[in-house]
């Protein structure tokens, strides 16, 4: 009987429902309908009543009633954050094997309003006819217990982690953002530059870069082979040295002779044969366990680039390249820093949007940044409303204020001089922070969130710092105390987009690569970007998992990205 009601492939395909237009879409390149498109309407579901349609998805929670004649599953198939209400008759599968959380299920049937009364909230229940797949679990033994648990306890889980309500939200929105981003800098005309995350140049000059090489594989295999097969002694060279010296006497002593052809062709190929085998026992006698050195110095030339590279602390500098072709460009990756930071907002492995604006100075690269941060926050509020929903009642009851705070208000804008003038006031009327305050500081984090969340209550853009604090590429102001860098602060995180117009004057950068202590030479190839066409450009990098903790008010940054990598952590 199921058989026959189970509808054919073709039929479980978008169905128009006349009247409100409204469709059922499939899943594309899968043969079933996604749940979000049933519960997502603002009908509930309600009128696709009596459609016949093939779901798939995992069960949240399971159970059977009707002293087991029949079981409720709650499925959700990652399309949005509700579950739709599965009907099953023990008819058609033994229950008991569909009711453990995490159960993964493919079922036909057909979509049904519930009986009211029940006390339910579902506007659309599914009625199976045919059970079609089952990935069982074994509930003893599933990691997900169905208890409420900690985002600390998913971070050892992170294989299954996905499964929870929390970080599928989660992965929508980080979806939705990097979504937004390309949205925003396409309808800019900017170009997507995919820079190399393997480079050899050092953006932030700061030293906190992962070294890519291969020698420690190349040592290992070395030491291992000096063991299985120990190298040749100086005697052992001497003799193959000796073979030579012989066989070129032979040669020799033919050729005087005037021997045959024959004779001196075949002793010259066994003296070529000495030679080679002499400079193969003569190579191997000189290898040694250990780094290759030279000069004292490890011998990168026998490295797999024959240099010295490293993971990108940010596509920054190459992306200028393209800049200064291209116009407008940006760039979003992964990037990589390795400092030892413990804290909820540095990971070792984060990504970066970084845009790139030729012909544009320090007040365009704000009004690009506020112009961006505002975009997100608009696209998250239509389009992942729901998952935002869950983010308030899980994490920051305020989140949906402040997106909308933030999407309609301007930020604000203060000098890194003003922003210490307030700082100092307010330890003056008693406010205590860790790190001192006085001009010339990095600010701390500390100083940051109190000028965003407390003083402005909104987003808040500093710029014009001191030189001394910031990098090599950023451009002197006339003061020739200051840069012209900018950071976007927000409230919840703090530093949220850095960034500054470079500096395009050759003579200037030039001297300030020297008075910073960094070598020339690795920059000679970014100063031709100034010796040859120079142009006014400026860019800046947002942060793209503080962008995600700003937006879901979620307290540490290792649970908004799928596989977070931190000092002591690379699961997976
Ligand atoms: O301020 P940063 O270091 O700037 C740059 O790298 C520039 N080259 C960007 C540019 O102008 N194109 O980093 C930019 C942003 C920070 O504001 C912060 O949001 C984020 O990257 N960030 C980190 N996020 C997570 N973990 C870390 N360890 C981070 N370090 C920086
Ligand atoms: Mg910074």
């Amino acid at each position: 009987m199921a058989d026959e009601i189970a509808p054919p492939a073709n039929q479980l395909a978008a169905v128009s429902l006349g009247n409100d237009g409204s469709t059922v879409q499939k899943a594309q390149f899968s043969n079933r309908v996604l749940i979000r498109t049933i519960l997502d309407r603002p009908d509930g579901g309600a009128k696709l009543a009596g459609q016949k349609i093939r779901i798939g998805g995992w069960v949240k929670t399971g159970r059977e009633q009707g002293k087991g004649a029949f079981a409720f599953l709650e499925v959700n198939d990652g399309s949005c954050p509700a579950n739709l209400q599965v009907m099953v008759d023990s008819s058609l599968y033994d229950l008991s094997k569909l009711v453990a959380t995490g159960t993964c299920v493919t079922v036909d049937g057909v979509l049904k309003v519930p009986p009211e009364g029940k006390g339910t909230k579902q506007r659309i229940e599914l009625s199976v006819v045919k059970v079609i797949d089952v990935g069982i679990v074994d509930a003893t033994k599933y990691p997900l217990p169905k208890t409420k648990l900690t985002l600390e306890f998913l971070r050892d889980v992170l294989h299954l982690r996905s499964r929870t309500n929390s970080i599928s939200a989660v992965a929508r929105i980080r979806n939705a953002l990097a979504f937004a981003t390309h949205s925003f800098f396409q309808e800019h005309s900017f170009l997507y530059i995919h820079t190399p995350i393997i480079t050899t140049s050092d953006c932030e000059g700061a030293g906190e870069m992962f070294q890519a090489t291969t020698l420690i594989n190349y040592i290992e295999k070395l030491e291992q082979d000096l063991i299985d097969n120990p190298p040749p002694t100086e005697a052992d060279v001497e003799a193959a040295r000796l073979i030579v010296k012989e066989r070129g006497d032979v040669v020799a002593k033919l050729k005087a002779a005037k021997a045959s052809k024959e004779e001196i062709t075949a002793a010259v190929a066994q003296l070529k044969i000495a030679k080679e085998s002499f400079a193969h026992i003569e190579e191997r006698s000189k290898l040694k366990p250990g780094l290759p050195k030279k000069d004292g110095n490890i011998d990168y030339s026998k490295d797999f680039f024959g240099r010295q590279a490293f993971l990108t602390v940010s596509g920054q500098l190459q992306v200028e390249t393209y800049a200064c072709a291209l116009s407008s460009v940006y760039t979003f990756g992964p990037t990589f820093r390795a400092e030892n930071s413990h804290t909820s907002r540095h990971l070792a492995e984060f990504w970066m949007v970084e845009p790139e604006i030729a012909f544009a100075d320090l007040e365009d690269d704000m009004n690009c940044a506020e112009a961006y941060v505002k975009y997100m926050c608009k696209w998250l509020l239509e389009k992942c409303y729901d998952d935002m929903e869950l983010m308030a009642k899980n994490f920051d009851s305020g989140c949906i204020d402040r997106l909308k705070l933030v999407e309609s208000t301007p930020f604000g804008r203060i000098t890194y001089t003003e922003a210490i003038k307030l700082l100092e006031e307010a330890v003056a009327k008693g406010k205590e922070f860790d790190n001192n305050v006085e001009w010339g500081i990095d600010l701390a984090s500390e100083h940051e969130r109190y000028l965003t969340e407390v003083l402005f209550q909104k987003p808040l853009i500093v710029y014009n710092y001191p030189k001394g604090i910031k990098a090599f590429y950023m451009r002197l102001n006339d003061d020739e105390k200051t840069v012209a860098a900018m950071d976007v602060l927000v409230p919840k995180v703090g530093e949220l987009i850095g960034g500054s117009q470079r500096e395009e004057r050759y003579d200037v950068i030039k001297k300030r690569i020297e008075e910073m202590g960094l070598p020339i030479e690795p920059y000679e190839w970014y100063l031709d970007l100034r010796r040859y066409g120079t142009v006014k450009h400026c860019g800046f990098g947002l942060g793209f998992e503080r962008m995600i903790l700003f937006a879901t008010g979620i307290d540490n940054i290792r649970d908004v990205i799928p596989f977070p990598r931190y000092p002591g952590k690379a699961d997976l």
